[in-house]
């Protein structure tokens, strides 16, 4: 008699029970709710980030995911579902009202509506609906009725900034990027994602690779790619805003994880690493701090490189004045420029993900022209796990070595990794591109001439950014 519902109970009380165990242990408390988010969360010794942590959180998360899902009644599971879109719209209208910069100075004692809506010029009511819907999805606390404060969640929106009367345009810029995530999120995504549907189903259009056929040249009424079209006039502000967003995900991911993708101790001394599409380099500089010995080449369009030159300058200018840096502003879909030596190591950092398979093949295989025998290849991005169980994954993720996902959860823990899946859907609405399956990443390595010998997993999770490290074939 419900064995699902006992299985799932008891995966959710173990798995809290050894969360709790190990605050106990380190005397760490687990961060509150109610109370905003300390950005110290986030290193390496916050609570979420210890291996037995993050491990347990990912099974409390799946199995109370897939417990809502089989105890509540299906036909609200389907309607909230079809209704979700009305969480980031409503993120996108506290973000646009600056609410959790205002509320920042109320503390938990909070604000009344009609005082936040007064700082925007609009409507109270209709700012305290959306705000109530948040405080119900737990974003923001009601502390009474029509007084609102920052909780953890919403206190991720906050910028850290005073308002000013400029403020929409200079918000985003050197922040934390979280509240340009919830911006672009409601903004061009959702825009992109609205008109994906009809680009489907499209039969001239349906089956494209090109990334100017996507539900984003629909949904702007424009022919430019989402690049293109960041780097036009009316482009600029999504642009500045995407940017800081892409710096925002990635510290919660932070550039350090790098080191434990890869055996960089192998890599010869004074041999070359190439970070290609490396933007500012930061993720090699992290590299470069570590492996002082090494040499380094970033390269990116043009314009980046120039970002990656003041980057660097600012944050290791010793490596740049002992020439162990290059910067070089190229192409990857046209042959690799000039490089000092042959290159150790190419590392590409969620690149591939941006291309389809197409385009993917020709960056790869740009690459595979310049290796030399020795030279690695190393592709950090998601890998889309099977909801079922694979052969391939158990022979190439070594999952056959690990310990089997417990009954009933999804072998790919469902909920818990929800974002990659995400991720995978944006993308394809807005680049034709998106994350990969391990069979789907071997088919574009050995079209392009290498050979893929190892997965190194992100010790921080199952399935975001791991390592795949190749050889030539
Ligand atoms: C998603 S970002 C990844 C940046 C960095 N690797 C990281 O992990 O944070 C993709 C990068 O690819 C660069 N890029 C896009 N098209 C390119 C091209 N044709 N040639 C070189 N770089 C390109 C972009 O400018 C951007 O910096």
């Amino acid at each position: 008699m419900a064995s699902d519902l006992k299985a799932l109970r008891d995966l959710i009380v173990g798995s809290i029970d050894n969360i709790i165990a190990v605050c106990e242990e380190t005397g760490k408390d687990f961060p509150k709710l109610n109370e905003p988010v300390q950005f110290s969360e986030f290193t390496p010794d916050g609570i979420r980030n210890h291996p037995k942590v993050s491990d347990n959180i990912a099974v409390a998360v799946a199995a109370a995911f897939q417990l809502i899902q089989t105890i509540q009644s299906p036909p609200v599971t389907l309607t909230t579902s079809a209704f979700r879109h009305t969480l980031p719209i409503s993120l996108g209208i506290v973000e646009r009202a600056n609410v959790a910069e205002i509320l920042r100075k109320a503390g938990s004692q909070g604000l009344h509506v009609k005082d936040i809506a007064a700082q925007n010029n609009i409507d109270p009511k209709k700012l305290a609906r959306v705000l109530r819907f948040l405080a119900t999805n737990h974003w923001f606390t009601e502390v009474a009725p029509d007084v609102f404060a920052n909780n953890l969640l919403s206190s991720l929106l906050d910028t850290g900034k005073e308002i000013t009367p400029d403020f929409r345009e200079i918000k985003h810029k050197d922040s934390p990027g979280l509240a340009a995530i919830a911006g672009y999120g409601a903004d061009e995504v959702i825009c992109a994602l609205t008109a994906w549907p009809d680009v489907l189903f499209d039969p001239k259009v349906g089956f494209s690779e090109e990334l100017n056929e996507t539900g984003l040249q629909k949904a702007l009424n424009i022919n430019n790619n989402q690049w293109e079209y960041y780097d036009t006039p009316e482009g600029r502000y999504r642009s500045d805003r995407f940017n800081v967003a892409m710096s925002g995900a990635s510290k919660l991911h932070p550039p350090q994880a790098v080191l434990i993708g890869f055996d960089w101790a192998s890599v010869p001394k004074n041999g070359l690493v190439v970070d290609v599409g490396g933007s500012r380099g930061h993720v090699s500089l992290e590299i470069a701090k570590a492996f002082p010995e090494l040499n380094f080449a970033v390269e990116d369009r043009p314009i980046v490189i120039e970002e990656a030159k003041k980057y660097w300058a600012e944050n290791l200018q010793s490596h740049v004045d002992a020439g162990k840096v290059h910067f070089i502003g190229c192409d990857f879909f046209e042959s690799q420029p000039k490089l000092p030596a042959i290159p150790d190591v190419f590392l590409l950092r969620t690149i591939i993900h941006d291309w389809s398979d197409k385009y993917s093949v020709k960056i790869l295989s740009n690459l595979r022209s310049a290796a030399g025998p020795n030279t690695k290849l190393l592709l950090i991005d998601s890998i889309i796990n099977y909801a079922c169980e694979a052969e391939s994954e158990s022979s190439l993720l070594g999952k056959a070595s690990e310990p089997k996902v417990p009954a009933p959860l999804l072998p790919n823990l469902g909920g818990a990794n929800l974002l990659a899946y995400e991720v995978d859907i944006v993308l394809g609405s807005c680049l034709n591109s998106g994350e990969r399956t391990i069979d789907g990443y071997k088919a574009i390595i050995e079209a392009a001439g290498w050979k893929l010998v190892e997965v190194r997993k992100n010790p921080a999770s199952k399935i975001w950014w791991p390592a795949l490290i190749c050889v030539p074939a």
